[in-house]
């Protein structure tokens, strides 16, 4: 029997988002039906609401998050109802040539649900990023679901679905960061934030946030960053390398995704260091670089793709950190918010205030 749940739906281009009805069927061979806990507002929800990332509306937003599973469908063994499980947007497929390889987190056939979430009215619905979790209910490939210990708030488990994710991942996975190392972030939001929690909790000796506002400095530093610098006041690569002696940083993360913060990391680093890009760059825009600063500076340029993470492996384990007391998750939560309020949401992300805001089911 399929059911009807409440969802946070964006009805087309530019639109407000609208709670309506939607229709969440019973799960298929290799599905779960989760019921939604909590589910952060992230960046790229409003980038699907402005269009940004497809046409294909309505979506369905919302793609951070907890919850219980409810139900599950033929063959899944690997979650049952009422395990407490983190969504994912990377079910891995085990048979791609990046699996293959033994490299599964960069897995080129992830697995979403078959069936389609619907409107009352039979529309189909995009779930964002596979999942559509500012839901009450929401179906997904049970693969997408990543057990960890329930002791954990929802709210705050649910972050690691994607920015906090992302970011720590950055650091830990992509730019591999170690103890004793030099650490520069570049963009201090919930992404450069988590970045820089990564980054101290790999043990790096010293750790730089830039940002263009004073008050995500304060956080970072509060997240573990030892030395901040506004880039609309000091130049950052200078600023950088003074604070390194002169070098420059092991590892650069660039958190903001555009042309110019990306040139100031690839500068900001030592020889034959690391850049890792984690923001995401829009279609527009063009890098250009001399070549020669590229091949003598040496190093690596890397892109990171959701911190080039393993949901089995990294959420379990980020999870105990933080019930441990080794990595403060809660922090990211700046407040929690009901269904009808994620527009609301969209709004505070531009006032820079706002880390992450949660919607509690
Ligand atoms: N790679 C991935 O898998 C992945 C996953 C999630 C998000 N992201 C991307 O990460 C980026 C950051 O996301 P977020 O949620 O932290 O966003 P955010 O808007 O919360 O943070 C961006 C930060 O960058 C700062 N900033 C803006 N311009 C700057 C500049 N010129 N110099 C220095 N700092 C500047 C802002 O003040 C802000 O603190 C986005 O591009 C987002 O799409 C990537
Ligand atoms: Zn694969
Ligand atoms: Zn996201």
């Amino acid at each position: 029997m399929a059911q009807e749940v409440r969802g946070v739906v964006a009805p087309g281009r530019n639109e407000p988002v609208r709670v309506e009805t939607v229709v969440v069927p019973d799960p298929g061979p290799g599905e779960a039906v989760v019921q939604v806990q909590a589910c952060g507002v992230c960046h790229t929800d409003l980038h699907y609401k402005q269009g940004g990332i497809s046409d294909d509306y309505p979506f369905l937003l919302g793609h951070e998050a907890a919850g219980v599973v409810e139900s599950v469908g033929e063959g899944v063994t690997d979650v049952a109802p009422g395990d407490f499980v983190i969504l994912n947007w990377r079910a891995v497929c085990g048979r791609c040539r990046a699996c293959l390889r033994g490299r599964p987190w960069y897995c080129f056939d992830t697995h979403n649900a078959r069936q389609k979430m619907t409107l009352t009215d039979g529309t189909e619905l995009s779930p964002a990023l596979g999942i559509g979790a500012f839901a009450e209910k929401t179906l997904v490939a049970a693969g997408q679901c990543t057990k960890v210990d329930p002791a954990v708030a929802p709210e705050v488990a649910g972050l690691l679905g994607c920015g906090v994710m992302a970011g720590i991942g950055a650091a830990l996975n992509t730019g591999a960061v170690g103890r004793g190392d030099s650490v520069a972030v570049i963009g201090c939001g919930g992404v450069g934030d988590a970045a820089i929690a990564g980054a101290r909790l790999a043990g790096a000796a010293r750790i730089i946030a830039v940002d263009i506002n004073d008050a995500k400095l304060a956080t970072a530093r509060a997240m573990g960053a030892t030395h901040t610098v506004n880039s609309t006041a000091d130049d950052p690569v200078e600023a950088i390398r003074d604070l390194t002696g002169g070098h420059g940083a092991d590892v650069v993360i660039e958190a903001v995704g555009r042309p110019e913060t990306y040139r100031q990391a690839f500068y900001a680093r030592d020889l034959a260091g690391t850049v890792v890009l984690v923001g995401v760059p829009t279609p527009e825009m063009k890098l250009e670089l001399p070549l020669l600063d590229v091949f003598g500076r040496g190093g690596s340029l890397k892109s990171s793709w959701y911190g080039d993470c393993l949901p089995s492996r990294d959420f379990p384990m980020l999870i105990d950190l933080h019930l441990q007391g080794r990595l403060d998750l809660g922090a990211f939560v700046t407040e929690t918010i009901a269904l009808d309020q994620v527009e609301h949401a969209f709004d505070r992300m531009h006032t820079g205030d706002v880390l992450r805001s949660v919607v509690v089911l």
